[in-house]
């Protein structure tokens, strides 16, 4: 299967190179354009996927076409190839350009599947939203599940969650950064060098959050576990919810929210 990107930024160079890493599809199979020649060929040239001038070339080369510019510049990049795009599996990680924006801008009988990504799938352990709404056979949503579960977790929503699941997924990294680089800060203060201090933990946010992942547990549960009675921990807890912690996380969604209402 060959993919074609539409757009080659942050989040395709994070899906190729995932797709790549997790043995999807060899590097040759990927190709991309973007606007600026020369940085496509620095994003490109150095892990073997192919460069192209023209949207309509990465049309005709692919079989699966990734549209990975921003939101408002998809309706320039689709209309003029709609006609090639015809007999594509078209895939969208614009975010908020969803099933109806599509059905207008391609042509009739189109396969379309508009998505919400996050970063994360450069390394394989990402998040792949899948709008519940599409235009695909059965076969084509099965091929794309597959190819996706390559780069993390593919699971489906309805359109009015498509952007709350966006935002939960595609923002909260930058949150998580900022909980790596406190708790570093934290170590780095009690004496563990800052190299160390990163790397114990990323590791433990991953191993944690594997653990609710293959458990399943309640978070709430996961919590009590490592709070034994008169202990250390809960003191942590504690120190923590006095200063608001999980309504300073919920109020931040709630801000963004609010943000892209507007837009
Ligand atoms: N970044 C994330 O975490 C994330 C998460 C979920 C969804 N998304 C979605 O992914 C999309 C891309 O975001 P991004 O962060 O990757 O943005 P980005 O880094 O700015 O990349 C945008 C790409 O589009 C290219 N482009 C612009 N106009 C074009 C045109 N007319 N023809 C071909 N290529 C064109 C740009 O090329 P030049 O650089 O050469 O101008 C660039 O390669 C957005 O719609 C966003 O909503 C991003």
């Amino acid at each position: 299967m060959k993919i074609g990107f539409i757009g080659f930024g942050n989040m395709a160079q994070a899906l190729a190179r995932g797709l790549v890493r997790g043995g999807a599809v060899e590097a040759a199979d990927i190709g991309a354009c973007a606007r600026d020649r020369a940085k496509l060929q620095r994003n490109t040239e150095p892990y073997g996927f192919r460069a192209f001038d023209t949207s309509a070339e990465v049309a005709a080369f692919a079989d699966v076409v990734v549209i990975a510019v921003k939101p408002y510049q998809v309706e320039g990049v689709v209309t003029p190839i709609r006609e090639a795009l015809k007999t594509k599996t078209v895939v969208s990680v614009a975010a908020g350009v969803t099933f109806d924006d599509y059905e207008r801008m391609l042509a009739p009988g189109t396969a379309h599947l508009s998505t919400c990504p996050n970063t994360p799938v450069a390394v394989c352990e990402g998040i792949v939203v899948f709008e519940r709404r599409h235009s695909l056979t059965p076969e084509q949503q099965a091929s794309l599940e597959e190819l996706f579960s390559h780069v993390g977790l593919v699971l489906s929503v309805d359109t009015p969650l498509l952007g709350m699941a966006g935002t939960i997924c595609g923002c909260s990294p930058a949150f998580v950064a900022m909980f790596i680089e406190a708790l570093g800060d934290a170590a780095v203060k009690h004496g563990i060098p800052r190299a160390d201090a990163y790397r114990m933990v990323s590791q433990m946010v991953v191993g944690t959050g594997k653990l609710q992942l293959e458990t399943g547990e309640h978070p709430g549960a996961m919590k009590d576990a490592v709070c034994s009675p008169g202990g250390t921990t809960i003191v942590g807890v504690g120190e923590l919810e006095q200063r608001g912690f999980r309504g300073a996380v919920i109020a931040a969604i709630d801000a963004i929210d609010v943000k892209m209402r507007k837009k």
